[in-house]
């Protein structure tokens, strides 16, 4: 979409992962400050998204969105100007029917859903100094088309506030059946490519409810070419630092959302990290593969049901690898600099994870453990065109 934002994934934070609808602005301001504190704001982690539940149960009489007075009592402009001032962004969530999923499932009172509203709520973000947008379908019924048109009138209230906002679509909540139908590009910033993802590597299912990170990586990675600046694929908010994997597993998650283009917006609560999840989410070297500027999705080299290559060229002409072991037990992944798009006879591989550097004459090679992702950055030689990303066959574009 071209709107001024997103030319390269986001990075943030959403309150959804960990704390569903227990949600207040001290937690909120709390989380700004420790992104400010723990680095991860210079990092690039800049927007803080308000998930769920931050809305009263009813609009005000001139129909306009008010906050929860008991959970955001200074209101949510004056929430947005703490996060302004600490050099961060505010996002916020809504539904575009009548009622956001924690109100569909009862679990949060009220039916505020923009329809029939989207100018008016697209000019109150605006006046909050929202930056972005998490706009969730949260219905079991509506074809493609009536989303097409649903979610292209939000981003076209969006464009009348005159507000740069960054919009995040999702088709697929309590809509299992949509799955990655459509190429999106023309309507948001980002879209989510399954159901919700939960705390867990592999739920064992491509299409349903929740999904794990390995049933997500099998759905996103065929939708690379979907991916540009401008427009992403989203594999949903991560789930590193939470608890339902072990660090190995973490780190996989981290590096495939990297190499995938994905957002990276952290779902775990960043006020009390570990070390191990502190490593993960401020690696330079991985965020630095996700921020290259061509804001290109990796595409897939090989894939042999257990071992799976994916390279994402960059901006400098090098080129990020990942190694991928999706089997139980520990194996060596093979490619070469030709396959995956560099030419020339002497490279050097540098190791996301460690910094350490090595030179190859075109192997590269790795042993990975169980559910492990071995990633490198590839640099010298020249670059050729780059693979052609596997696809996946979508419905045709119908009208945004
Ligand atoms: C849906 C979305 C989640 C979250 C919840 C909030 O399930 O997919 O990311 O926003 O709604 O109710």
């Amino acid at each position: 979409l071209d709107n001024g934002v997103g030319r390269v994934p986001p990075m943030g934070w959403n309150s959804w992962n960990t704390f569903g609808c227990n949600i207040n602005e001290t937690l909120i301001k709390q989380t700004a400050d420790a992104l400010v504190n723990n680095g991860m704001r210079d990092l690039g982690y800049k927007y803080v998204v308000v998930d769920d539940c931050w809305m009263d149960s009813t609009r005000d009489s001139a129909g306009n969105l008010r906050a929860n007075p008991s959970r955001f009592p200074s209101g949510m402009k004056a929430l947005g100007d703490y996060l302004h001032a600490r050099g961060l962004l505010f996002g916020i969530y809504q539904a575009p029917l009548d009622r956001t999923c924690a109100q569909y499932f009862g679990s949060y009172p009220g039916a505020t859903g923009s329809q029939g509203h989207e100018y008016q709520d697209a000019r109150t973000f605006a006046s909050w100094g929202v930056d972005y947008l998490k706009y969730d379908w949260c219905s079991p019924t509506g074809t493609i088309d009536d989303q097409v048109r649903v979610f292209a009138l939000m981003r076209d209230a969006l464009r009348a506030s005159g507000r740069p906002i960054f919009y995040s679509i999702n088709s697929n909540s309590i809509h299992d059946k949509t799955g990655p139908r459509r190429n999106w590009s023309d309507v948001a910033n980002m879209w989510r490519t399954t159901e919700d993802i939960t705390n867990a590597w592999n739920t064992g299912q491509t299409n349903g409810y929740p999904m794990g990170i390995q049933n997500i990586v099998d759905v996103t990675v065929p939708l690379a070419r979907y991916a540009a600046p401008g427009g992403f694929n989203d594999p949903d908010m991560m789930e590193v630092g939470r608890g339902g994997m072990n660090d190995t597993e973490m780190r996989s998650h981290f590096a495939l959302w990297a190499i995938m283009a994905s957002p990276l917006i952290a779902g775990n609560d960043v006020r009390s990290m570990n070390a191990a999840t502190t490593t993960i989410l401020t690696n330079s070297r991985l965020i630095a593969i996700n921020q290259d500027t061509l804001g290109l999705q990796a595409g897939q080299i090989s894939f042999d049901g257990t071992r799976r290559v994916l390279a994402k060229r960059l901006a400098n002409g090098d080129v990020a690898v990942a190694l991928f072991n999706q089997g139980s037990a520990t194996t060596t992944i093979s490619t070469t600099a030709a396959a995956i798009g560099k030419s020339g006879s002497a490279f050097t591989l540098t190791d996301a994870w460690t910094g350490a550097t090595s030179s190859t004459t075109g192997a590269i090679s790795a042993s990975v453990p169980a559910h492990g992702t071995a990633v490198f950055r590839v640099s010298g030689g020249g670059t050729t065109e780059p693979p052609p990303p596997s696809t996946t066959t979508l419905v045709s574009a119908s009208s945004g």
